[in-house]
């Protein structure tokens, strides 16, 4: 597909998402470039009227939202959020299944929606997969003390991690200061067991699989959305 194409379509989910939030809502405001037109279809709305709290996803989305005028609210004194809007790198659409953080924040994404009432997830049709794994590596958030040490654990489980750098050769910092290793697993047969796998591992912060962290999906196709709900 090609990348104009890629992107009127991922606009085409983003706007389609934007509506779905009412006055008086908090929101959650994910990372990446799908969720940013989220972001900037929301801010449109606000100017049209629309009363929202966000609650940011990443330094970034919460600069945009600052920058739209968007009111935020502290993520540590929220204990609720009604709706968040995210991207996503993979998604099986019989389960809703997820594989995110390509852009690093998955951390603060998972929290935002283990938070929220109600996960929307919005993405262009390339994001679709029979299988997680397929096409992304699985972004894993380690702290910077021997991450060796999570990266050999994470061999042990059948991965290859590749620790994440930035242009200048230096590793990546997430938003918290971490690493991230990105860990190519190829198709993942059993997610669900990956997972906890993956959790268990000292010095992993948390990883990218989004297991029943999604409620709905909104796929950006030329004809309109096509909406995938479990
Ligand atoms: C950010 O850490 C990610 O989880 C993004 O939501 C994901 O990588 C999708 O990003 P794009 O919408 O830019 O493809």
């Amino acid at each position: 597909m090609r990348l104009a194409e890629r992107e009127r379509l991922k606009a085409v989910a983003a706007n389609y998402a934007a509506t779905l939030v009412e006055s008086g809502m908090v929101v959650g405001l994910g990372s990446g470039t799908t969720a940013e037109l989220a972001i900037r279809a929301l801010a449109e709305r606000m100017r049209q009227g629309l009363l929202f709290q966000g609650v940011p996803t990443s330094l970034r989305s919460a600069r945009l939202a600052r920058r739209l005028g968007i009111p935020l609210l502290d993520p540590g004194a929220v204990t609720t959020i009604d709706m968040v809007i995210d991207g996503a790198d993979e998604v099986e659409p019989q389960t809703l299944a997820l594989i995110k953080g390509h852009g690093g924040a998955l951390v603060r994404e998972k929290l935002v929606a283990s938070l929220a009432r109600r996960r929307v997830i919005v993405i262009d049709p390339t994001k679709l997969v029979d299988q997680l794994g397929t096409r992304s590596p699985v972004p894993v958030e380690v702290v910077p003390f021997a991450w060796q040490y999570p990266a050999r654990a994470l061999t042990a489980l059948g991965g290859q991690p590749q620790l994440r750098r930035k242009r200048d050769g230096t590793p990546f910092r997430s938003d918290n200061g971490n690493y991230i290793l990105d860990v190519h697993f190829g198709p993942i047969a059993d997610p669900a067991g990956l997972a906890t796998a993956m959790k268990v591992i000292t010095g992993v912060v948390d990883h990218g699989l989004f297991l029943n962290l999604a409620d709905l999906v909104i796929v950006g196709e030329p004809e309109g959305v096509r909406t995938l709900q479990k």
